[in-house]
């Protein structure tokens, strides 16, 4: 029978060197927790009232849905319930959570979340996901200030998402490789399942929502159009993909090789993904996979946070794609 590994042994394999490093593992269970109950949730959804709009929008005027405002909860919950989460931005928490009382003395992560992305295929039972990023609190003393919650992608210590789709699969990485897991429902756990992803070198898929055509640029919709032909930088066209949930998106092209692009347009001048807890992850995860992520400007790894939840244009996926956007664009 050939090696069986679940995620908890993974993360104690790779995190047993220090007790800082044992703390990091802890966090990453306790999403590894929050994963499990959504998943559930999310597979039972056709079957109980949970579907269908809460009746509110969020921080940033979005419908609401009730996956959303329970998988934040549960999210949220869990990383209150570690001594080493110290604080929580959410996308759907108008500001950042910070953590009090005594368990939390010595508690040094901030997380980063989007507790429930692509959340208008919830109801269509089409993949949604979970995408986060652990920083390092940066700053002395219990308390917590803007240079611990805006740091540059640059400094994450750890990264990941979990996709509710056919099966539900978690991938992170502490920056020592991309590993993805398999859930189990009848046993409940998370099996090693793909080990040290990289990127195909070839890469056959562009994903971008093309219905904002009108609203783009004509050289970036020139650039477009050429992916489509053999004249495309890989030498062969490229195929379309797209889900609308970033995350299911940014798996099938990790897996099969592709660029994912959501520009700036003259609609949303700023890009509609946000830095923190979209376009952060993505990129670690992309960059220890061999891949890339710009805004058209710069490695998405290096863009100064100044907001919670500052939006940036985003292009993904193999490096060679990537660069070629950057090179169209840059100013
Ligand atoms: P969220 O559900 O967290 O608000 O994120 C939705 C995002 C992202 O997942 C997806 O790729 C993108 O919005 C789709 O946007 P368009 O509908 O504009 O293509
Ligand atoms: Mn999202
Ligand atoms: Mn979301």
């Amino acid at each position: 029978m050939h090696k069986i590994t679940n995620i908890s042994t993974h993360l104690y394999d790779l995190h047993t060197f220090s007790q800082k490093s044992l703390e990091l593992a802890d966090v990453l269970n306790q999403i590894v927790l929050a994963a499990k109950f959504v998943s559930r949730e999310v597979n039972k959804a056709g079957l109980t009232d949970i579907l269908g709009a809460a009746g509110h929008t969020n921080v940033q005027d979005e419908q609401v849905q009730k996956l959303d405002v329970y998988t934040n909860e549960i999210f949220i919950e869990l990383m209150r319930q570690s001594p080493h989460v110290k604080a929580v931005g959410s996308e759907e928490e108008d500001k950042i959570i910070i953590f009090k009382g005594k368990n939390k003395n010595n508690a040094k992560y901030i997380v980063h979340l989007d507790p429930l992305d692509g959340s208008s295929n919830i109801d269509v039972n089409v993949s949604v996901g979970t995408n986060f990023a652990i920083f390092e609190k940066k700053s002395k003393g219990k308390g917590i200030t803007k240079e611990d919650y805006l740091q540059k992608g640059k400094d994450v210590i750890a990264a990941g998402y979990v996709v509710y789709g056919s099966s539900t699969m978690l991938v992170y990485s502490s920056g020592k490789g991309v590993h993805g897991f398999t859930l189990d429902p009848s046993i409940g756990e998370f099996i090693l399942s793909h080990e040290n992803i990289m990127i195909p070198k070839e890469s056959t898929i562009y994903s971008i929502n093309e219905s904002y055509e009108p609203k783009w640029k004509d050289d970036f919709t020139a650039h477009i159009k050429k992916m489509k032909t053999n004249d495309d930088i890989s030498g062969k066209a490229k195929t379309a993909r797209y889900i609308g949930s970033l995350v299911a998106d940014f798996h099938r092209n990790l897996l099969k090789g592709g660029i994912y692009l959501y520009p700036a347009d003259k609609k949303s001048p700023n890009g509609k993904l946000r830095l923190l807890y979209e376009g952060i992850p993505f990129a670690f995860l992309a960059k220890h996979a061999g891949g890339y992520a710009s805004n058209g400007q710069m490695d998405v790894l290096e863009i100064e946070p100044t907001e919670l939840h500052q939006r940036i244009p985003l292009f993904v996926g193999n490096t060679k794609d990537v660069k070629a956007i950057e090179k169209l664009l840059k100013i």
